[in-house]
């Protein structure tokens, strides 16, 4: 029997977000009914909000997610009902050929549910990146939950389901931070300290925080930095060579996503250092670089798609970390909220006051 519950709706361009009445489909082949507990306010659901990803309105928002497996459909053996999930927008196909080359994190051919969640008339939704969490409860593809230790706070779980992961893993996965590496950071809003974080847990030994918000820089430090760069006020490129010995951090991350801060990045590592590319440029950005830098610095040049992560391999080992006190996921909530105040939540985030508010259900 489909069910009603309450999500949260953008029903067209620009147009405020409101709660309203959704209907959820019993789980079909290869699908989960998950009862969200937590869903983080992403940029990417203000993005959907405002028409910039693309115009398939009316959207159901939401999708830094964390909750309990209500129901399961045929041929579902990976999750049962009962089991806290962290829900993810990249379920691996283990069929493309970069699965089948053994680099799932790659997957050509993720995949989302099949049937489709309804307004009451029967509009069809478009799920927020193929989950739509800002509900009292969503229908994913089984493959986008992942079962971590029921023992940590939903809030926190459920912002490894984007943006948190997306830093860390642009550190820890693309990046290959290791211990003793310095490591440089442009932009510290939630992707960028996540990134602050994960070098910290990898044993970097310097980090430094680039922003041009004092407000963002104070955070990063209470994060991890080591060292905080005002870009607004110092040339950052001078000053990550000035604190890396005159030569450049060894692994310097993007967490922006404009071609100005892209140039700051590809100019303040070190020779044969790495650049990581988290940050989403919008299309009409435009790179222009000597080709003979490019190949004279030698090294790198990433980008990270979901901080490359595998959910099935990195969300347990991070909400296991986090609850052994090796790793503050506690510190990117910086307030919860209820289903109804995901607009007024878009406002702070817009303004820079928050790391992530979050739905708690
Ligand atoms: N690659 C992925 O899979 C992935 C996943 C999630 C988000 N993202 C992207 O990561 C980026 C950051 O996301 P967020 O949630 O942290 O956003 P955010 O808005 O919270 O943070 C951006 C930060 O950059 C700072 N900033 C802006 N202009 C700057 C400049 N010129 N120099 C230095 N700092 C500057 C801002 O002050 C802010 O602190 C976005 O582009 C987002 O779309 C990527
Ligand atoms: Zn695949
Ligand atoms: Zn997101």
């Amino acid at each position: 029997m489909a069910q009603e519950v309450r999500g949260v709706i953008a029903p067209g361009k620009n147009e405020p977000v409101r709660v309203e009445t959704v209907v959820v489909p019993d789980p079909g082949p290869g699908e989960a009914v998950v009862k969200i507990q937590a869903c983080g306010v992403c940029h990417t659901d203000l993005h959907y909000k405002q028409g910039g990803i693309n115009d398939d309105f009316p959207f159901l928002l939401g999708h830094e997610a964390a909750g309990i497996v209500e129901s399961v459909g045929d041929g579902v053996t990976d999750v049962a009902p009962g089991d806290f999930v962290i829900l993810n927008w990249r379920a691996v196909c283990g069929q493309c050929r970069a699965c089948l080359r053994g680099r799932p994190w790659y997957c050509f051919n993720t995949h989302n549910a099949k049937q489709r969640m309804t307004l009451t008339d029967g509009t069809e939704l478009s799920p927020a990146l193929g989950i739509g969490a800002f509900a009292e409860k969503t229908l994913v593809a089984a493959g986008q939950c992942t079962k971590v230790d029921p023992a940590v706070s939903p809030a926190v779980a459920g912002l490894l389901g984007c943006g948190v992961m997306a830093g860390i893993g642009a550190a820890i996965n693309t990046g290959n931070v290791g211990r003793g590496d310095s490591v440089a950071v442009i932009g510290c809003g939630g992707v960028g300290d996540a990134a602050i974080a994960g070098s910290r847990l990898a044993g970097a030994a310097k980090i430094i925080a680039v922003d041009i918000d004092d407000r963002k820089l104070t955070t990063a430090r209470e994060i991890g930095a080591t060292h905080t760069v005002n870009s607004r006020e110092t040339d950052p490129v001078e000053a990550i060579r000035e604190l890396t010995g005159g030569f450049g951090a060894d692994v310097v991350i993007e967490a922006v996503g404009r071609p100005e801060t892209y140039q700051q990045a590809f100019y303040a590592r070190d020779l044969a250092g790495t650049v990581v590319l988290v940050g989403v440029p919008t299309p009409d950005m435009k790179l222009d670089l000597p080709l003979i830098d490019v190949f004279g610095r030698g090294g790198a040049l990433k980008s990270s798609w979901y901080g490359d992560c595998l959910p099935s391999r990195d969300f347990p080992m991070l909400i296991d970390l986090h609850l052994q006190g090796r790793l503050d996921l506690g510190a990117f909530v910086s307030e919860t909220i209820a289903l109804d105040e995901v607009e007024a939540a878009f406002e702070r985030m817009h303004h820079g006051d928050v790391l992530r508010s979050v739905v708690v259900l």
